[in-house]
């Protein structure tokens, strides 16, 4: 592993990974919904976590981000933050909560920061969600931005391939990216489009870009807790590095104890009172 100069920073704040950005240290975020997995994510020395509204399929069990709530995600957002010390804690604002009413989307991310003590939070696509991430940032809230695969447009998409691919997609996508910036972004997600576009949007702007099967070529990774965990079992995306096998390995602990419950083996004299 290699040494992070940031270690001795106390908290990570958006002009930290602005600074990082600028030094060309790479950035680690991961999802993470609850206390115990957060203050874990925390202690291991995360930069950002990312309480995205995927919570709706690994936490809830939803196909879709769409059916997430915001009382919800402020519900996740909150036993996060009880969790970290040091850590961005960045959540999702969750599909209706902020397109088309730039009112609503302010009205949102106020709750997200008042109810939960986030310290930001992201919201997909480029230009037009533009006034709803001007009102936002006019309360001094941090935006992130989210671009490329996008899934809660994942009706108009059709499938979860690669964004981007067409030239006609990617010119629209190197835009949204320096409007997000010019906005006041203090950064951007790009998920699932090709490396080479992602690496030079990237360059293109002076704000961290973060991402998810975008290639090395960015400022940082980001990845859903239950996949690098192996919690998610069916999910193999190429882009996906698994770290643990925990599906397995939960299994097999809980059989184990079924087996020890079932022969009387547990508990034994020393596990009584
Ligand atoms: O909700 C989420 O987990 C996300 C990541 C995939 C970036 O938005």
């Amino acid at each position: 592993m290699s040494a992070s100069k940031f270690i001795d920073t106390k908290r990570i704040t958006v002009h930290v990974l602005a600074e990082m950005k600028a030094v060309g240290e790479k950035i680690s975020m991961l999802t993470a919904y609850d206390y115990s997995m957060a203050r874990i994510f925390d202690a291991a020395g995360i930069e950002i976590i990312l309480v995205g509204d995927s919570a709706s399929n690994v936490m809830a069990g939803h196909e879709t981000t769409l059916p997430i709530t915001l009382d919800q995600m402020i519900y996740h957002a909150s036993s996060v933050i009880r969790a970290i010390k040091r850590c961005l804690v960045v959540v999702d604002l969750p599909f209706g909560t902020y397109q088309g009413d730039s009112r609503k989307a302010l009205a949102s991310a106020i709750r997200i920061m008042k109810e939960s003590g986030a310290h930001a939070v992201k919201l997909e696509g480029g230009a037009e969600v533009k006034t709803s991430i001007e009102r936002i940032l006019s309360a001094g809230i941090p935006v992130m931005g989210h671009l490329g695969l996008t899934p809660q447009s994942i009706y108009k998409f059709g499938t979860y391939t690669v964004r981007a691919k067409e030239e006609e997609e990617a010119n629209r996508l190197r835009k949204d990216a320096k409007i997000l910036q010019k906005l006041g972004c203090f950064g951007i997600v790009l998920e699932k489009i090709p490396a080479a576009l992602a690496g030079e949007v990237a360059q293109s702007v002076n704000i961290p870009v973060i991402g998810i099967g975008a290639g090395p070529l960015v400022d940082g990774q980001v990845l859903v807790m239950h996949d690098i965990l192996g919690i998610t079992k069916d999910f193999s995306p190429r882009f996906l590095r698994r770290y643990l096998n925990l599906f397995d390995e939960i299994k097999g602990a809980v059989e184990h104890y079924i087996g020890d419950v079932k022969s009387r083996d547990f508990p034994n004299e020393k596990e009584q009172y």
